[in-house]
């Protein structure tokens, strides 16, 4: 499975093998590298930057780092090695062959979701685009352009599905993945999260902790797919990922040891004293988490779904980590939701275990989501803190499902819409925080040097120190 760089598009799909594709392939490159350059990172085109790259897709040393100028970075295609013998994971299908080519009474959904997902790739680049120019850091600067160049692959991974197995219509998907855009009045991303632009980067590290995992949870419920080339590029896609929520965790908790550092300075937790100190107090950490939380909770859709069920059921989309459940049918089953009763209160509903499974992948996300909370808590308490950070309840500030328009506290008790408009900006990011926040966003482009408000790194990348020139500026 090793990787072709002599290639114009790196690739181990053997690509050259199949002239028709390849050339498709290659009409859509400039097409993409003119997205890049105009909708992408703003200005540092002709910068240095130390970048990974994918060089094999072996779970051992997969990757090689180097300086890339962003253009010369090089996207490609790359699926993890096939299983010959590999049988459907669950659904009415199970144990039958994995599809090697689209079944045609999937084509359709399969489409739409590879779609989807793909347009969130450009999506968070675009969101993300003008975040260099205040980067805190030329550390966090890299990592910052790191996540956007594989988000630039991941377009790449689900555009060579579109090209390879969609024929015209996936052609046509893909030069639309480069014409919607975030935040575009006519031509918005599909998704609305996706739309929202990324200005500060306390919210670029949310993002990569909230929103790119439920990437990871999208990845792996198709991952577990019946077609095996969306399973395969899926499963590669995951070991890339991993770093973007690595930079979201650890620039959270670096915000947190930074608020940490400077009470203990002052001897107060008074958010006034901490901010006008230049740092980010706590509370302030806090709405931003019950924001991008309950934001990010809303891309796993309905609790209760009928195209849930039948993605399950046909072996479309699977549950994460579909081989550590025991029964793979998900039948006779089922699962107890919670919704409002309409008169105030909270009543039980079962619905059938295969109807719920967004919300089986919601719950597998929110926990993955409290490791870190663990974690950022540990270090507060090891300061000598009382204050927890949490996460909100589900039911909090919903805009899909059940509890879509349903006003609840964080806790997820149910209150009027008065008592939330009262409350609200004790509970999510005020005009003043994102005052304060955006004020703290200056450059700092010195080696090793950070902004004050965000602590250093534990390490580097790839062993080099902290004070790496990690993006050449001069
Ligand atoms: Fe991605
Ligand atoms: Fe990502």
């Amino acid at each position: 499975m090793a990787i072709d760089y002599q290639e114009r598009i790196p690739n181990n799909v053997d690509l050259a093998e199949n002239r028709t594709l390849q050339r498709a392939l290659e009409h859509w490159q400039p097409e993409f590298l003119s997205w890049w350059k105009e909708m992408g990172p703003s200005d540092f085109l002709e910068r240095e930057v130390y970048l990974r790259t994918a060089v094999s897709v072996d779970a051992k040393g997969w990757a090689s780092y180097g300086y890339v100028q962003m253009p010369d970075y090089r996207w490609g295609i790359f699926l993890n090695e096939q299983d010959a013998n590999r049988t459907i994971g669950f659904g009415d299908e199970l144990g039958k062959p994995a599809w090697q080519q689209v079944p045609g009474e999937h084509r359709s959904t399969l489409r739409r979701l590879i779609v989807t997902q793909g347009d969130t790739e450009p999506a968070s680049v675009e969101q993300q685009r003008l975040l260099g120019h205040t980067a805190p850091s030329l550390y966090d600067l890299r990592n910052l352009f790191q996540v956007n160049v594989e988000e630039g692959r991941h377009l790449w991974a689900m555009v060579y599905l579109l090209h390879a197995y969609f024929g015209r219509d996936g052609r046509e998907e893909a030069e639309q993945l480069l014409e919607r855009h975030s935040g575009d009045r006519n031509k918005p991303r599909i998704l609305g999260t996706f739309n929202e632009p990324i200005s500060d980067w306390l919210s670029f590290f949310m993002f990569t902790y909230f929103t790119d995992r439920d990437g990871k949870f999208q990845l792996k419920s198709l991952a577990e797919s019946g077609f095996d080339p969306l399973a395969r590029t899926c499963q590669f896609m995951l070991t890339e990922e991993a770093h973007h929520m690595f930079v979201g965790d650890t620039g959270i908790a670096r915000v947190i040891r930074r608020s940490l550092e400077v009470m203990k300075e002052l001897g107060t937790d008074d958010p006034q004293k901490i901010r006008a100190h230049g740092a980010v107090d706590l509370p302030t950490v806090q709405r931003y988490i019950n924001f991008w939380f309950s934001s990010s909770l809303d891309l796993f859709g309905s609790e209760s779904s009928s195209n849930a069920a039948a993605y399950f059921a046909t072996g479309i989309k699977g549950r994460p980590d579909e081989t550590k459940y025991e029964d793979h049918l998900a039948l006779n089953q089922s699962y107890t939701l919670e919704r409002p009763d309409g008169q105030g209160g909270i009543t039980n509903e079962d619905v059938p275990l295969r109807n719920a499974m967004n919300e089986v992948t919601r719950g597998a996300y929110v926990k993955d989501c409290e490791i870190g909370l663990t974690r950022w808590n540990r270090t507060i308490q090891k300061a000598g803190y009382e204050l927890k950070l949490s996460l909100p309840s589900t039911r909090f500030r919903r805009n899909i499902g059940t509890w879509a328009g349903i006003t609840t506290d964080p806790a997820g008790k149910l209150i009027t819409a008065a008592e939330f408009e009262a409350k609200k900006d004790s509970w999510l990011p005020s005009e003043s925080d994102r005052t304060h926040v955006k004020s703290l966003m200056k450059a700092v482009t010195e080696p090793g040097k950070m902004a004050g408000w965000v602590a250093p790194p534990d390490r580097g990348i790839n062993n080099n120190p902290v004070e790496y020139e990690y993006v050449k500026l001069h």
